[in-house]
């Protein structure tokens, strides 16, 4: 057994090394996985700690069903195991028509749309919140990240958790407000997993079913420019052949419906990697941002994380 559970720690080092952070894991794994955990307990505590310390990050500190939780938990596009993550299907996109009238009450009512969309409400967990885009109708700026986390399916509010703080201060150091910007997501409602701790990428079919939703935000705010926020949202609104790695689009502006979209990193790939290289190269998109909306930059602005 202890050599089963070794195998599983050099896979999960291996798919590590290879880019992949998060990993799905059946049932009929988490099963063995159960097991294997148990008749750990009756390794000597060096193999044991050793085992422990070799797992990725996020679960490094996790022990016996602590781990098997976390494990569960775990999702991503690239699946280890047999059976794909609980993803019931999505219907076609809808097709929203948006009424003429002020800015105000076109944007209620698309709000109003989409809280009481069938399928977003089939969608989120019972008890938990669909997530609409917030900030300024009025907004040059539109920031468009993925898809809400636990803080946001439960505050019902786009960048809430520890990557929207992060946004907040991207935001202020712009010289801007959180309030002066709008502020949505691809995806109206939490990815499913079968439970509430981590996260997995949308599918494209998801996203699809919620992308006219945010196409209609934009189309009531009429932002000078989109700020795409990682590679899924990136994905999202230029499509998922639009390229394969981040790096070939990130700081080009594109192109959403008419409206200039500049793709960058992602708040919660700057939590990970907090170098001032890559805090520099998310800013200087924000400094070209700042440009194209012909915001005031000050010297010491440039000259942030050099
Ligand atoms: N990450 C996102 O992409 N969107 C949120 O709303 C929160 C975290």
């Amino acid at each position: 057994m202890k050599s089963g559970l070794l195998t599983i720690v050099d896979e999960l080092k291996r798919l590590r090394k290879s880019g992949i952070e998060t990993i799905y894991v059946s049932e009929s794994s988490l099963q063995k996985l159960r097991s294997a955990s148990r008749s750990a307990e009756d390794l000597e505590k060096r193999d044991a700690e050793a085992a422990i310390a070799s797992i990725p990050e996020n679960i490094r500190s996790a022990k016996g069903e602590e781990l098997e939780k976390l494990l569960t938990s775990q999702a991503s596009s690239k699946a280890v195991g047999s059976s794909s993550p609980k993803e019931s299907g999505v219907p076609n996109p809808p097709n929203v028509v948006l009424p003429d009238g002020a800015k105000e009450e076109r944007w209620e009512f698309l709000r109003e749309t989409v809280l009481n969309c069938p399928t977003c409400n089939e969608h989120v967990r019972s008890g938990y919140k669909i997530v609409f885009g917030v900030g300024d109708i009025n907004a040059d700026i539109f920031f468009c990240g993925e898809a809400p986390g636990a803080d946001e399916e439960e505050q019902g509010e786009p960048f809430v958790g520890k990557a929207g703080q992060l946004l907040n201060k991207m935001i202020q150091a712009m010289g801007l407000e959180r309030k002066d910007v709008y502020i949505g997501n691809i995806m109206n409602w939490r990815p499913e997993l079968p439970s509430r701790i981590g996260n997995r990428p949308p599918t494209p079919e998801e996203m699809a079913f919620c992308l006219p939703y945010l196409k209609a935000q934009v189309e009531v705010v009429q932002p000078k420019l989109i700020v795409a926020l990682g590679a899924t949202a990136a994905k999202g609104l230029l499509g998922a052949q639009a390229f394969r790695s981040l790096r070939e689009i990130k700081g080009q502006w594109q192109d959403f419906d008419g409206t200039p979209v500049l793709p960058t990193y992602h708040p919660s790939y700057l939590l990970r990697n907090n170098t001032n290289r890559d805090k520099r190269a998310a800013w200087e998109d924000l400094l070209k941002v700042m440009e194209r909306a012909e915001m005031p930059i000050s010297d010491r602005q440039r000259n942030f994380f050099l």
